[in-house]
């Protein structure tokens, strides 16, 4: 049976297959959830946390973190903040977005949000935590809302339990639980005994998340937890074939790994999705292509020489040949082709396209 996201009286939300994309500020932008959307295997894409403040004060940044295309449904929309009025008022925004999930972030650990009392700030205060839920669900008539947070704040004060409870009595309609505390980061590993514990806790769905490396690691989380779907962050940037790998393994199939080909066609498709979404900014632009390409050329023959290469190019252009003739290249030479001696890898500027 799929699953779905309903909160009493809200239109449902089928996740299906049962995988989530996690939240990642900077990282999960339109481009990101259009791409793995595309690649397949995703129930449900997220956006990357929005300020309530600056959602509600017209604040031009924020605004532009809202964009977002029908082709990335269902797509969960974050929220966080501390105070109730405000977070109201922004989830009146999320359901006039009319997309298909609003999500409150409870479990964001960063300082800066921790002392606004917003983030895993609210495990610290249950009571202010649950005003803001009962608050949300009011200004969400059509839209399910669900919940994500940790463990709680310090290992001595783990109230994840507490606050799944209060959830479920606010008609919630998932939560997810990142099984860190706040105090952890991202030190450690994640308990996944803590998502189990939640589970049998809780009548409402619940979405594990944490450490999920390897597509076989979803079945795993599934089988010793029990939870009812997987969500998955840090793993995708290295993997965005994670979730169609693991959609395979959930439906019995064996998985592929993504060919020379497919890692060069994904970076041209990253790109050619932001060359469309930042246009105008080509600082920005050329920013996010380092990144990304750092990220998915991780376990390719030489993929190092690639990554500093496009360190010192000067436009996308030359960026687009750089990756080109790399993956050229590097088929060349897995098809027996002759290869062209390895370059020593001294200047940051290493050419292997000389
Ligand atoms: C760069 C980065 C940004 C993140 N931003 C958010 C966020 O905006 N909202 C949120 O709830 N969690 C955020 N997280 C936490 C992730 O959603 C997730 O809970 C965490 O990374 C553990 O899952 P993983 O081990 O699969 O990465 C972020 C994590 C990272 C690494």
């Amino acid at each position: 049976m799929p699953l779905v996201y309903q909160s009493p009286g809200t239109r449902a939300c089928v996740v299906d297959p049962p995988l989530v994309l996690a939240p990642m500020a900077g990282i999960t932008d339109g481009t990101y959830r259009l791409l793995l959307r595309r690649m397949g295997g995703v129930g449900l894409v997220t956006m990357e946390f929005v300020s309530s403040e600056g959602l509600t004060r017209g604040n031009r940044r924020t605004e532009r973190l809202l964009r977002w295309e029908p082709e990335e449904r269902p797509l969960s929309i974050q929220i966080y903040g501390a105070d109730a009025t405000r977070m109201a008022e922004a989830a009146r925004r999320v359901e006039e977005e009319a997309v298909d999930v609003c999500d409150i972030n409870m479990g964001c650990p960063a300082n800066k949000i921790l002392k606004g009392c917003a983030g895993a700030g609210l495990m610290r205060d249950l009571g202010r935590a649950k005003g803001i839920i009962e608050a949300c669900r009011r200004a969400l008539p059509t839209t399910p809302l669900t919940v994500k947070f940790r463990a709680g704040i310090t290992e001595e004060t783990l109230n994840f339990v507490e606050l799944g409870r209060i959830c479920e009595g606010e008609g919630v309609a998932a939560v997810a639980l990142h099984p860190r505390t706040a105090k952890q980061m991202y030190t450690g590993r994640a308990d996944w005994s803590r998502i189990a514990r939640l589970k049998e806790a809780v009548r409402i769905p619940v979405v594990g998340n944490g450490d999920v490396e390897s597509p076989e690691d979803v079945p795993r989380m599934l089988r010793e937890t029990g939870c009812d779907a997987v969500m998955i962050g840090r793993a995708t940037m290295k993997n965005p074939w994670i979730f169609r790998q693991a959609a395979d393994l959930l439906a019995g199939r064996p998985y592929r790994v993504a060919t020379l080909e497919e890692r060069r066609d994904v970076i041209l498709q990253h790109f050619r999705l932001i060359r469309e979404a930042e246009e105008d900014i080509p600082k920005r632009m050329m920013g996010k292509l380092k990144t990304f390409t750092g990220w998915y050329t991780h376990g390719v023959p030489r993929g190092t020489e690639l990554r500093r290469r496009i360190q010192s190019l000067p436009s996308p252009e030359a960026f687009l040949e750089a990756v080109e003739s790399f993956f050229a290249l590097r088929i060349d030479e897995r098809d027996g082709h002759v290869s062209p001696p390895e370059v020593p890898d001294r200047s940051p500027a290493s050419p292997f396209l000389a």
